[in-house]
C-alpha cells in the first residue's frame, strides 16, 4: 500500500502551432525553463529528468531526446529518460516519472513532452505518425490514423446510431472551449455546418474532425509530498493507471471502445478511490472526433452507446456537468510527444483555479491520453487537496 503522495510543484508550455524558427531543443528548453520559474525553483533543484517524444527521429533527425534535454538545461549528470508509447508519449513520462519518486530514488523531477512536426511535408508528417500504427498490416497498406479512426467511426455510428451531425457537436465545442486558449495553435469558432463542408480525409472523418500536425513543448515539475509541502498550492497525483490492447485495430475484439483506456482508468480510479462521479473537468484525447466521444464511454462519464447524449445536453462544454477539453483538446493542437504533459497542465490549471475557461470549484480532474489507435492509454486523477 503506498502511503507518500506525490505532487506538480510547477508547469509550463510553449505556444502550439508552425514554429519554423524554433528547434526542437528550443522549444524543449523553453518548456522546462517557464515550468522552473513557475515552480520558484533553478534547475539544479532537479535530480531527475524525463521526456516526452514520439518520433524525433523521423521528424527532425535527433533521437537521444533525454541527452538533448538534460544538456542543453545545464543538468548533467543527472540521469535522463525519453519514454514513447506514440501520441501518449507525454502521460507515460509523467508516469515514469512519478513511480521514480514513489520508489524513493528522486526528489524533484523534471518531466517534460516536446515534439516539431511541421518540418517534415504533410506525407511526411502523416507517414511518421503511421510508424504507430503496425508497420505490416496497416501502414504498408496505405493506412493512415485518420483512417484507422474512420473504421471506428464506421463500426460506432452505425452500432449506436450516432449521426454524422451530432459526430460534429465535438469540434464545434473544442474550436469553441480554444478560442480562449493563448496557447491553441486554431482559436476560431466553427459550426456544425463548417464540419459537414470541410473536406473528406477519411470517410466519414473530414478535417475539422481531425488534430492538426503541430510544433510545442510542455514540462511540469514533480516533487515529494515532503518537498512539496514547501510550496503554494501544490496539486496532487491522486491515481495513475497505463494499459495496453493489439497494436493493430483489426486485433480487437470490438471496434467501438478503447480497452486500453477503460482499464488504464479502472487502475486510475481504484487507486484514487474515486470513481467517474467524482470528476469535476477532464481532458481527453480527442484526435478525432470520435475518439472523444469513446472516450466520455471508456472513462464511465456515459453508458456505452450514450456518450452523444453529454454533447447533445452540453455536459460536457463549459458550463456543463462535467466540462470536457476546456483548453479545447487535441483539436487546436496536438504535437503529439507533448500531448500528454499539456493535458496535465490544463487540469493543473483548472484545480488553481487559473484556467481562461475556469470551472467553477473544480477540485477533481482527469487527463486521458491514448497511444496509436488504442494500443496504448494512460489515465490520470489529480486532485487540490
Ligand atoms: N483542423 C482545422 N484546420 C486545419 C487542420 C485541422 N486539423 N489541419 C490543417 N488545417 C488548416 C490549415 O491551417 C490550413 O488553413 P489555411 O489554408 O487557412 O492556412 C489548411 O487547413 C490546409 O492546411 P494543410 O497543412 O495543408 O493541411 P493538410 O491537408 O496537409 O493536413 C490533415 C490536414 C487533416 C490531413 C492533417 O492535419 C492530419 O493528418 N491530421 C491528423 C494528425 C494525426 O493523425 N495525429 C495523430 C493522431 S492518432
Amino acid at each position: 500500500m503506498m502511503t507518500m503522495r506525490v505532487a506538480i510543484i510547477g508547469v509550463g508550455q510553449t505556444k502550439m502551432g508552425e514554429h519554423w524558427e524554433k528547434s526542437l531543443r528550443d522549444l524543449s528548453t523553453a518548456a522546462g525553463a517557464l515550468a522552473l520559474k513557475d515552480a520558484g525553483i533553478s534547475a539544479s533543484d532537479i535530480d531527475g529528468l524525463y521526456i516526452g517524444n514520439m518520433s524525433a527521429g523521423r521528424f527532425v533527425g535527433q533521437e537521444h531526446l533525454g541527452a538533448l534535454a538534460v544538456d542543453q538545461a545545464g543538468l548533467t549528470p543527472i540521469p535522463a529518460t525519453r519514454c514513447e508509447a506514440a501520441c501518449a508519449s507525454g502521460a507515460l513520462a509523467f508516469r515514469k516519472a512519478y513511480l521514480a519518486i514513489l520508489s524513493g530514488h528522486h526528489d524533484m523531477v523534471m518531466v517534460g513532452g516536446a515534439e516539431k512536426m511541421t518540418d517534415l511535408k504533410a506525407t511526411g508528417s502523416v507517414g511518421t505518425l503511421m510508424g504507430a500504427g503496425d508497420q505490416e498490416w496497416e501502414s504498408s497498406i496505405g493506412l493512415t490514423f485518420t483512417g484507422l479512426y474512420a473504421l471506428m467511426a464506421n463500426v460506432y455510428m452505425r452500432k449506436f446510431g450516432l449521426t454524422r451531425e451530432e459526430l460534429a457537436l465535438i469540434p464545434v465545442k473544442n474550436h469553441g472551449h480554444g478560442v480562449n486558449n493563448p496557447y491553441a495553435q486554431f482559436r476560431f469558432p466553427v459550426s456544425v455546418q463548417d464540419v459537414l463542408n470541410s473536406a473528406l480525409v477519411a470517410d466519414p472523418l473530414r478535417l475539422l474532425d481531425c488534430s492538426p500536425i503541430t510544433d510545442g513543448a510542455a514540462a511540469v515539475v514533480l516533487a515529494t509530498e515532503n518537498v512539496a509541502k514547501r510550496f503554494d498550492n501544490p496539486i496532487w497525483i491522486a491515481g495513475s493507471g497505463q494499459a495496453s490492447d493489439t497494436l493493430a485495430l483489426h486485433g480487437r475484439e470490438e471496434m467501438h471502445r478503447v480497452r486500453a483506456a477503460e482499464y488504464a482508468a479502472k487502475t486510475a480510479y481504484a487507486q484514487a478511490g474515486l470513481g467517474p462521479d467524482d470528476i469535476d473537468v477532464a481532458e481527453v484525447h480527442d484526435c478525432f472526433s470520435i475518439a472523444e466521444v469513446m472516450a466520455y464511454e471508456d472513462l464511465g462519464f456515459a453508458p456505452r452507446g450514450k456518450g452523444k447524449d453529454l454533447l447533445i445536453n452540453k455536459d460536457t462544454t463549459i458550463g456543463g456537468r462535467i466540462p470536457v477539453n476546456t483548453d479545447g483538446g487535441l483539436k487546436v493542437g496536438h504535437p503529439v510527444g507533448a500531448t500528454g504533459i499539456k493535458q496535465i497542465i490544463e487540469i493543473v490549471r483548472q484545480l488553481k483555479a487559473l484556467a481562461p475557461n475556469q470551472v467553477k470549484g473544480a477540485k477533481i480532474g482527469l487527463a486521458h491520453n491514448v497511444g496509436g489507435s488504442g494500443a496504448t492509454a494512460l489515465v490520470h486523477i489529480l486532485r487540490s487537496d
